[in-house]
């Protein structure tokens, strides 16, 4: 099988290993002359950002670098990076490496010609019409990491400092115009990297294959991009240069993605708070949370886990589906409890309480398939610990 294809399914993805070598041809039919390389402060220095900024050399293309991005990305990062697009007199991004530049990246192209300030663009109604979505600056994205899938996505998340919640700012012109996806882009990811991003893959095909709501399309795209991770997850884990595992993770994170426009879930309600009050790696969070949400929505999702059970080959129908999640966490060293996530944690009441009044109204709690109460919300933490 090859690895190479063509999709514009969300948008128009170019696969495969090498592709990050169209990088110049790509930007010049996006009409981006002088584009601003959103990047985070880890990646920077890595080989994988040096050789790629040499292709932009080669090509004579005029940039500029940023990445003053935060693991969660907070509002003074894109201040800082709206400064840099302005004062650089950029006229669209390329953003290249995980969530988190992907995120910055195409909420700087976003919110740069805004005049509003960015909370007004929350996903919520039909806020995102307040914007001139004539002034929303064009973004190739560049995947580094398979997990988050923000490289098909139309929204961005921020995390709002005042309030320690984040926010997920939506607008369908955030929706990059060209992905380079490219596989071998991937293979510098350390393990708990691998393991931590490949779980939020896994996560958004689940959530989204659990999500109630009519929409047999996500349906199919959520079922192969578990089964995808299934069986690549441990591979790429085990040895990082296996370019075909890399590739199949790549595939199965922008499926993710592309599923959760059915919904996400209790897992994501519960690992956003988390993520944003104890800044954790956000896959590894979800890994946690995993099994008790499973668990929680067993009544509602019985019968649909027992066909992607037998999809993947699974045997023991939703049991046999919930040991296998159990010794995926085994094998990729995902903490298994909230303590070993967090060293030195200590939860009182006040917290908990907290923690749990912030996962019900997180956007993505009513696309639980079972209510998620405060109750029950408290109950899946106390579980976690
Ligand atoms: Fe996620």
């Amino acid at each position: 099988m090859t690895l190479t294809s063509k999709w514009n399914f969300p948008t128009t993805v170019l696969f495969g290993p090498g592709r990050v070598g169209e990088l110049p041809a790509v930007l010049a039919s996006a009409g981006i002359a002088r584009p601003l390389f959103v990047t985070d402060p880890g990646l920077a220095k890595l080989p994988v950002v040096a050789d790629t900024l040499a292709i932009l050399d080669k090509a004579g293309v005029e940039y500029a670098v940023f990445s003053d991005v935060r693991p969660n990305p907070v509002e003074s990062n894109l201040a800082a990076g709206i400064q840099a697009f302005k004062s650089g007199n950029h006229d669209g991004v390329i953003a290249f490496g995980g969530g988190s530049a992907l995120d910055l990246g195409k909420l700087v192209a976003f919110q740069a010609g805004q005049s509003r300030p960015i909370w007004d663009f929350e996903d919520v109604g039909d806020w995102w019409t307040r914007a001139d979505s004539a002034a929303i600056a064009p973004v190739i994205a560049v995947p580094t990491t398979a997990g988050t899938g923000s490289e098909v996505g139309r929204a961005g998340v921020l995390t709002n400092e005042v309030t320690h919640t984040k926010k997920v700012i939506f607008h369908p012109k955030m929706l990059p115009v060209t992905v380079i996806a490219d596989p071998e882009l991937t293979v510098g990811m350390p393990k708990m990297i691998t393991a931590g991003t490949g779980m939020d893959a896994l996560a958004h095909c689940l959530e989204a294959y659990c999500a109630p709501g009519y929409h047999p399309m996500a349906d199919g795209i959520a079922l192969e991009g578990i089964r995808l991770v299934l069986e690549n997850l441990p591979r790429a884990y085990a040895d990082g240069t296996d370019i075909e595992a890399r590739a199949h993770m790549m595939s199965a994170a922008a499926m993710g993605a592309t599923a959760f426009q059915k919904g996400l879930g209790a897992i994501h309600s519960l690992s956003h708070p988390i993520g944003a009050l104890y800044d954790t790696h956000h896959g590894m969070t979800n890994a946690l949370f995993m099994p008790y949400v499973l668990d929680f929505n067993r009544p509602v999702i019985e019968e649909r886990i027992e066909r992607l059970a037998a999809y993947c080959g699974i045997s023991g129908g939703f049991d046999g589906f919930r040991s296998k999640i159990m010794d995926l966490r085994t094998e990729l060293s995902v903490p298994s409890t909230l303590r070993d996530l967090i060293p030195g944690l200590r939860m009182d009441d006040a917290r908990r309480d907290l923690i749990a009044e912030m996962a019900i109204v997180d956007p993505t709690a009513g696309g639980n398939p079972v209510e998620l109460t405060k109750e029950a919300a408290l109950a899946l933490l106390e579980k976690s610990m």
